[in-house]
């Protein structure tokens, strides 16, 4: 199949492939000391809704996708909550074997990590990634519950008993007990809201779909995240397909007032 080319509008102008877009984002030679470099990954209408019938499908384009599955390949784990596992029907990460071998070639394992936060452990042995072989699942609970038996090799990091899951906490376990440098973060709006105001995203990749929801769309990106005040976001670089609009922007410590 031939790869959807991107119009590049910022930086240096020109023609390129999600490939190409990505092409040396090394992001984990950005973490910080303590903790995983974190880059969230949404996709959002033009009036900012975050699903339409609480699907993301409506408002993504093939450039999109292509985006979402190539960015995969340039991390050592995907965290994402149990909403989006479950609504989306999550399964093994990277399925493409191109893909995994160009994952090896960047100095990663073929397949990502999968961190899946949930604090009731509701999620059944059906869901498509814990049906798979070949995924690494850590969920990250305040559940001392367990998953039922199934095929994915699942892990448990636990918040201690009667306390909430502690985010920073987590991502620094899983820095230092799981090597991770890099987490991608695919949502959902709930999980992104506890993620921005404790300082967790380093970045945003943004898709904004040349759509308005109107009442049919559902949650924001950042699903009512108690801010003190907004963020800034830094440009970094920006894509179009068919007038859907791919930003990439950095998190600013900077305030707005
Ligand atoms: N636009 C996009 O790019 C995008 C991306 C992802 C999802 N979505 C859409 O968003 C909708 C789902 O939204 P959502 O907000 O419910 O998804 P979500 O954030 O993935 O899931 C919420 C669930 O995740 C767990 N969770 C969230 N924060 C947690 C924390 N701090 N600690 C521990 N567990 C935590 C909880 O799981 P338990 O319920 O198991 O306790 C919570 O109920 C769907 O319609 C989906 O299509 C859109």
């Amino acid at each position: 199949m031939t790869a959807v080319k991107l119009r590049r509008l910022l930086p240096d102008p020109g023609s390129v492939t999600a490939e190409q877009a990505l092409d040396g984002l090394a992001l984990g030679d950005l973490a910080p000391a303590n903790r995983p470099y974190v880059v969230v990954n949404m996709v959002a209408t033009a009036d900012g809704a975050a699903a339409v019938g609480d699907h993301t499908a409506p408002i993504s384009n093939t450039a999109d996708r292509e985006l979402f599955h190539e960015l995969r390949t340039h991390v050592d784990a995907v965290l994402v909550g149990a909403g989006t596992v479950r609504t989306e029907r999550y399964g093994r990460l990277v399925r493409d074997p191109q893909r995994r071998a160009r994952r090896v070639a960047r100095g990663l394992a073929a397949d990502p990590l999968a961190i899946v936060a949930s604090h009731r452990l509701r999620l059944t042995p059906d869901l498509p990634l814990l049906a798979d072989q070949h995924s690494r699942v850590v969920v990250v609970t305040a559940s001392d519950a367990e998953l039922p038996e199934c095929a994915a090799q699942v892990s448990y990091l636990r918040a201690p008993a009667d306390e909430e899951v502690d985010l920073g906490a987590m991502l620094t376990r899983l820095h230092s007990e799981y090597g991770i440098r890099s987490v991608l973060c695919e949502g959902g709006p709930n999980l992104n809201a506890s993620l921005l105001p404790a300082g967790l995203i380093d970045e945003l990749f943004l898709s904004i779909a040349p759509t308005l929801a109107g009442s049919s769309g559902s949650l924001s990106i950042v699903n009512r995240a108690p801010l003190a005040h907004p963020i800034a976001l830094e440009l970094i670089c920006l894509l179009e397909s068919q007038g859907q609009l791919f930003a990439r922007y950095a998190l600013r410590p900077k305030v707005i007032v």
